[in-house]
């Protein structure tokens, strides 16, 4: 594997290249992330990844500087799985050379509804250093998690929007023997937190399982989920039912009619905000 550390040697290792996937990553990298990659090598080569803190995407009471920094280590498991060919690992100076005054302001709609409430300007962060990552390495193909659902979706409606020739694809969370989702942000828990963090999963799965089988009283089922977290000394931001398709939540009729639904959460236990989801 190569690392680069400035776009113009990424540009000349992959020069002539077509065929090109590329997954996006903060680094502190764990299985999730990996699966990442072995899902982009079976969807064309040569794979590159990137590791970068996006400072852009933080708001000013968050994690940016905190954020676990572990290249070394991260370099060490890309090694070992063999997956990638070129890891581009930019600095701030590189990426942002100047004030990023031009930005990617994602719609409303989408980018300002749960995540986009709780972390203003997130989404905007997230589109601007994606959109300027893809114009880096050029992929055809680009993979992102699930876990992150809505910043999945802001991807794929820039792509569209802007006729990105990059083909987005969604990968499954990946997930602890418990059923917590990886995270970066799994470290700050402490060993007790670690063992409670496995509710919100629970949470989750209970409310799918009650809508399969036939439950339509979805808010008597959010603040059931809400409360039981609450009880656990959870501070809750949102947990939701929304429509797959827009993040909207769904109409009586749509419910009725089988509407493909998802059912998205934030939360957080002590100082570590946790997210994630299950599709309905
Ligand atoms: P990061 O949090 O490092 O995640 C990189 C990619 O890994 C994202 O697509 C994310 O959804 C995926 N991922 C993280 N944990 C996962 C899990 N448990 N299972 C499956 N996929 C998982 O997301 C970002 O970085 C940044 O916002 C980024 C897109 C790189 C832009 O800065």
């Amino acid at each position: 594997m190569k690392v680069v550390h400035t776009i113009e040697e990424l540009r000349d290792q992959l020069r002539g290249q077509l065929h090109v996937s590329f997954v996006p990553t903060m680094g502190n990298l764990h299985e999730g992330h990996l699966s990442l990659m072995k899902m982009a090598r079976q969807h064309g080569s040569p794979v590159v990844a990137s590791i970068f803190v996006n400072r852009l995407q933080f708001g000013p009471n968050e994690d940016f500087d905190q954020y676990p920094r572990t290249l070394e280590a991260d370099i060490e498991k890309l090694e070992k799985e063999r997956d990638v060919y070129v890891l581009f690992a930019p600095n701030e100076r590189e990426m942002y050379p100047e004030p990023q005054s031009f930005q990617i302001q994602p719609p409303a709609d989408l980018g300002s509804i749960l995540e986009g409430e709780f972390r203003p300007g997130f989404f905007k962060g997230v589109a601007t250093v994606v959109l300027k990552l893809f114009s880096c390495v050029q992929p055809r193909v680009a993979v992102f998690g699930k876990k992150d659902y809505q910043q999945l979706m802001v991807v794929r409606s820039m792509c569209r929007q802007f006729q990105l020739p990059v083909n987005i694809l969604a990968h499954e969370t990946v997930r602890d023997e418990d059923g917590l989702a990886l995270s970066s942000r799994n470290r700050y828990l402490s060993a007790q937190e670690r063992i409670e963090a496995a509710r919100l999963h629970q949470q989750l799965q209970g409310l799918r399982e009650a809508v399969l089988a036939g439950d339509k009283q979805i808010g008597r089922l959010e603040q059931q989920a809400v409360a039981e977290l609450q009880k656990n000394h959870w501070q809750v931001d949102y947990l939701t039912v929304r429509r797959q398709r827009d993040l909207l939540a769904p109409e009586p009729y749509e419910l009725e009619a089988g509407e493909p639904l998802v059912v998205l959460a934030a939360a957080r236990l002590g100082s570590t905000r946790l997210i994630d989801n299950l599709e309905i």
